[in-house]
């Protein structure tokens, strides 16, 4: 390998999150507006072979491992055919999706088959009406449904994402530990970070990790830290006292992992963002649309990445909410 995607801060970018789309099937109110949402026009969202040339190309610079996002992936038709193509990269050794699990009971087969083997599922609430009061839709029992049909198709893991906010799904903590143990799956709690679109974000929204784990700590006894398995990994692990189960924490907010952070992105749009929280985007479409060679799209990648800033300022006073939220962005 000749060049690779290394920031000015040393870190080396392995791991690229595909957004596919912006539309998405739910309206969670960390992620979307309720209504009224405007979506990207179709012309402008990276066609499958659009997508495929930009991982040909990452994986020349070093990356291994393809995360797909949205929006909802599973909105985009035929997704599989890209998961094909994907895996067809012998570079890339790991391909996964962040989904919502509304379709995944219909896909996911079709998805094991070209060649996905690991997905999370975003559900932050283990009954129907605190699912709709933060998705302002129903879904929750296909959800289930789906996480159920990924572990029945082999996926592993299979994992859960629940965004933690104080106030609303501390009642959740306990119930999604029940559900962790009762299935296997591994349920991570995530620190609610400022990328929604009504920009409401508050500090005191956020439910620490810490806090979680003394929930969990009354209901089941202490938690076992497993230590952090993957540097580039952004949950630390926990197990429960018995060995039964295990859950893990995504605390972006109180304690940033951004010092040993890999990832980069694209927008369904085609722009490369080199931080989620970053504020300048490289335009790759217009690259590629323009005839551009897979020289210059490299360049365009090497170039965002040596760009990359030490990490994100939430904590800080300095701290500015990016305009994209993230359903624009991608998980
Ligand atoms: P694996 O570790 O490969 O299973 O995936 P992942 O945890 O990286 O991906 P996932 O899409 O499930 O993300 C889980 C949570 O981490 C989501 O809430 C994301 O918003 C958050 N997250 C993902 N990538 C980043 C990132 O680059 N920076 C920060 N701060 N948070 C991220
Ligand atoms: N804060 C934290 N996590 C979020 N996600 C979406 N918006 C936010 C936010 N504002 C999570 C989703 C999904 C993952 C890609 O990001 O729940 O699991
Ligand atoms: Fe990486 Fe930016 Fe996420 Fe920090 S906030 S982990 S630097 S993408």
């Amino acid at each position: 390998m000749t060049q690779q995607l290394i920031d000015s801060f040393g870190r080396v970018h392995t791991n690229l999150r595909i957004s596919v789309t912006d539309r998405c099937n739910i309206r969670c109110f960390y992620c979307m507006p309720a209504e009224n949402v405007q979506f990207m026009d179709r012309e402008l969202l990276l066609t499958f072979e659009e997508i495929e040339r930009l991982v040909q190309v990452a994986a020349r610079l070093g990356v291994n491992k393809v995360r797909l996002t949205g929006g909802e992936p599973l909105v985009r038709r035929d997704l599989h055919k890209l998961v094909a193509k994907i895996a067809a990269i012998p570079e890339i050794h790991d391909i996964g999706i962040t989904t919502n699990g509304i379709l995944l009971g219909e896909q996911a087969q079709e998805l094991y088959d070209a060649g996905m083997r690991r997905i999370n599922v975003s559900l932050d609430a283990m009954n129907a009406a605190k699912f709709k009061e933060i998705t302002r839709r129903d879904g929750f029992e296909k959800a289930i449904e789906g996480i159920q049909a990924a572990q029945k198709v082999g996926f592993k893991p299979v994992k859960i994402n629940a965004v933690a906010v104080r106030g609303l799904t501390e009642d959740e903590v306990v119930p999604l530990g029940e559900f962790a143990r009762r299935t296997g799956v591994e349920i991570r709690f995530i620190e609610f970070m400022p990328l929604d679109a009504d920009n409401a974000w508050e500090r005191e929204k956020v439910l620490f990790g810490h806090e979680i784990i003394d929930i969990l700590t009354r209901e089941f006894g202490p938690m076992t830290p497993l230590g952090q398995t993957d540097p580039g990994a952004p949950a630390t692990d926990f197990e429960f006292a018995d060995g039964r189960g295990r859950i893990g924490l995504i605390a972006s907010v109180s304690q940033p992992f951004c010092m040993s952070c890999n990832r980069f992105r694209v927008t369904a749009d085609g722009k490369l963002r080199n931080c989620l929280f970053s504020l300048e985007e490289t335009d790759v479409k217009s690259i590629i649309r323009g005839g551009g060679s897979d020289e210059e799209i490299a360049a365009a990648m090497c170039n965002s990445i040596a760009a990359k800033k030490e990490g994100h300022e939430i904590n800080t006073a300095r701290f500015i909410q990016p305009d994209r939220p993230m359903y624009s962005i991608g998980g």
